[in-house]
């Protein structure tokens, strides 16, 4: 697929030693627009784009509502961004073993202790020692750890380095050929 050699260019392989921020946009109940930044700690071999959230947190109850979602990546230094538009998919304490748990092994000791902590997005009632700083690799991943894998089916790509802008489009329902359209 065109798009994920572009995208491998621009950001370079994604591994725990070069985590790419993203912002992660999910519909609401209501039929509102939720947006937050998430780490995207992997990147399939399909384009699959792997990112890991509290099972209990909004995005999360969001997602398995409605699992559309779309992944909007800024890349300052290429001055480049990406859209990717699909549907996501997680993989909760019954998936064992797998990606699941090589990300989670993979994290730092300071990311794996936020699974332990209180539910997100909850009242602050409890001291700070409900929130350990560390957790190691040797602990199991708990229930709260869900990793979740967004399969494009569409993407564009908006260069800003070209005059006039460069924007290319990818549908999965065009087959994947390249769209060049207006910036
Ligand atoms: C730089 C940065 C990276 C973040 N990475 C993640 C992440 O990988 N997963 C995650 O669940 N939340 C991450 N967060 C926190 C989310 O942006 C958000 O505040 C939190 O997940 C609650 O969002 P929700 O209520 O919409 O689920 C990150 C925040 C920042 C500022």
């Amino acid at each position: 697929m065109e798009w994920l050699i572009e995208f491998r260019r621009s950001a370079g392989e994604l591994s725990s030693a070069k985590p790419l921020v993203a912002t992660l946009a999910t519909v609401d109940a209501g039929g509102s627009p939720r947006a937050r930044s998430v780490v995207l700690r992997h990147m399939g071999g399909d384009g699959s784009l792997w990112f890991v959230s509290d099972a209990r947190s909004d995005k999360n109850v969001q997602l398995a509502e409605r699992n559309e979602a779309e992944i909007v990546v800024w890349l300052p230094e290429a001055r480049e961004q990406f859209r990717f538009f699909g549907t996501v998919d997680r993989l909760g304490a019954a998936a064992t073993g797998g990606v699941r748990l090589e990300i989670w092994r993979q994290m730092s000791d300071a990311s794996r202790a936020l699974f332990f902590w209180p539910a997100p997005g909850t009242p602050r009632t409890q001291g700070d020692a409900a929130f350990p700083a560390t957790v190691d690799a040797a602990t199991a991943p708990p229930g709260t750890f869900e990793t979740l894998f967004l399969e494009p089916t569409q993407v564009e790509h908006l260069r800003l380095l070209t005059h006039p802008h460069q924007r290319r489009r990818w549908r999965i329902e065009n087959g994947w050929e390249r769209e060049e359209i207006n910036p």
